[in-house]
């Protein structure tokens, strides 16, 4: 049966500007979206035109200079900084265009951290994690700390993080750039099973071809939006399940 899917991010008028007088730049400007819970929307367009920006003020990691910005039906000036680490940690997985992985520690540990916030015992904790970079063919490399990997090892260990606490929204910049085909399919079809379970994927990519993966494919120019289709009508759309990382059971 074909569901009418909630609102889950809004952004109305978002401007976000960096720097001031001869240095000012508009990053985004008059920005409007609305997502819909189980869209997976691709963001494409050139260097500089606001996509990390775009993806940075969606996962509450930055603020709009002005505009709003409503999440899951809450103004997110209104959401303690507190419960936007808590939303951060355990509701939304990004995938950094720099996959920003933690040095001292292994493959498994930086994998596994995301769980930390999820109540799960440690021994739980290593064994999903192990679990999921199985998924990603790198379970001989958990003990290997991420300077000892290859660029694209690197990523999809970054992949494995995002995912490995089944978060509602996934954030994904470039999560293809640095890999080789076989490794792209991977992590394509590896979001394509999240987004089929009625998650919410919003990604950037320079890659027309990954667009076949999309609901919607969104096209920005100079901090706005040129172009927006959707391919997938919001009637259409997967529907979500139970939130799975508070299973009692898994506690
Ligand atoms: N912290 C910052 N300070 C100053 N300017 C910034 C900052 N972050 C981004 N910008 C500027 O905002 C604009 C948009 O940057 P953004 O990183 O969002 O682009 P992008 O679309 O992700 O580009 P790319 O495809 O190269 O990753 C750029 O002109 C950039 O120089
Ligand atoms: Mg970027």
């Amino acid at each position: 049966m074909p569901t009418n899917p909630a609102t889950l991010i809004k952004l109305k008028s978002v401007t976000k500007r960096f720097g001031y007088g001869d240095a000012e730049t508009y990053a985004l400007h008059n920005f409007d979206l609305t997502v819909k819970r189980g869209e997976f929307i691709m963001i494409m367009g050139p260097s500089g035109c606001g996509k990390t920006t775009l993806l940075n003020i969606i996962g509450l990691l930055d603020t709009p200079t002005s505009g709003k910005y409503t999440l899951n039906g809450k103004p997110t000036p209104k959401i303690s900084s507190k419960k936007k680490a808590n939303i951060r940690a355990k509701k939304i997985g990004i995938i950094f265009q720099n996959f920003n992985l933690i040095s001292n520690l292994t493959v498994l540990e930086n994998v596994s951290l995301p769980l930390l916030y999820s109540g799960f015992k440690k021994t739980r904790r290593l064994k999903k994690a192990s679990e999921t970079l199985d998924r990603f063919h790198l379970k001989n490399r958990e003990y290997f700390f991420p300077a000892q990997l290859s660029g694209g090892q690197q990523q999809r260990v970054a992949i494995a993080r995002a995912i490995v606490n089944s978060p509602e929204i996934i954030l994904a910049d470039e999560p293809t750039g640095n890999l080789d085909s076989r490794s792209a399919h991977i992590v394509m079809e590896e979001l394509k099973q999240i987004h089929s379970e009625g998650n919410t994927i919003i990604m950037v990519t320079h890659n027309p071809e990954l667009t076949t993966y999309a609901t919607r494919v969104i096209n920005m120019l100079d901090g706005e939006i040129d172009t927006d289709i959707k391919t997938v009508s919001d009637q259409n759309l997967p529907q979500p399940v139970s939130i799975r990382f508070v299973k009692k059971e898994e506690q």
